[in-house]
């Protein structure tokens, strides 16, 4: 079991990776970036499926499921993302990865691996978990359950900004439909949909910095961790 769980949920761009990333810096919690090994999985499938077709073969999806290792490791203080023992960090940011994973995403074996997987990560460590599912399905006990929101516009820009930090270049159009589409498809698909847990506090970061968003969320986990556990 993860001692003490940070559950923080959200659409693309909506700041969980920042504030994730940030709260869990300064409590010294281990960080686990979810949509990172959903995005891993999904470039093994586009490198073994070729060019071509962008239809979702659920028999490869089956045989790539059962031979395929995904970790998080933390490396000079940075999340790094393996593949089969590749660092994809980077690889895994690529807006051919970005407009396929949905897709792959919401495929019930790809779902089950994950969540299997995202909890063996977790054991015994106190974690911030950021994804889509994770105060509803993955840690549905989670301590701290956060749901983040932002307009789409200024999701869009972070997204632009983050993917200017790692020189990728993108246009602004086509990262605002596919945050979009991304929304659509995460909170329409069947299995455990991007949606609110009931007991989840509501963080809008349209109007926040990032600094006044990570304290905002950490002032919740501190106010949590100095409460005594409900008996
Ligand atoms: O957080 P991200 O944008 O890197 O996530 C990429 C995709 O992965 C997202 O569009 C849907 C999927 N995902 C998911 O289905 N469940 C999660 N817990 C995290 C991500």
């Amino acid at each position: 079991m993860a001692r003490f769980v940070v559950a923080i949920d959200g659409g693309a761009g909506s700041g969980k990776s920042t504030t994730a990333k940030g709260v869990a810096k300064r409590l010294d919690f281990f960080y686990i970036d979810t949509g990172a090994m959903y995005r891993a999985f999904t470039l093994k499938y586009l490198r073994s499926s070729g060019s071509g077709s962008r239809k979702v073969d659920i028999d490869l999806i089956r045989r790539l499921l059962r031979d395929t290792t995904v970790d998080l490791r933390k490396e000079d203080n940075e999340m790094k993302v393996y593949l089969d023992n590749e660092d994809v960090s980077l690889a895994i940011r690529t807006p051919e990865v970005s407009d396929f994973v949905s897709q792959v995403s919401a495929i019930s074996e790809v779902r089950d691996w994950m969540v299997k997987r995202q909890r063996e990560v977790a054991e015994g460590k106190n974690v911030v978990c950021e994804g889509r599912d994770i105060g509803t399905v993955v840690f549905p006990d989670a301590q701290v359950k956060i749901f983040m929101v932002a307009e789409v516009e200024v999701r869009a820009a972070r997204r632009l900004r983050e993917l200017g930090e790692k020189h990728m270049n993108a246009d602004e159009n086509e990262v605002m439909e596919n945050i979009r589409f991304r929304d659509k498809y995460d909170s329409e698909r069947e299995h455990s949909p991007l949606r609110r847990a009931n007991d989840a506090i509501v963080v809008d970061t349209t109007n926040l910095t990032i600094e006044e968003e990570i304290e905002q969320v950490k002032a919740i986990v501190e106010k949590r961790l100095a409460a005594p556990e409900p008996s």
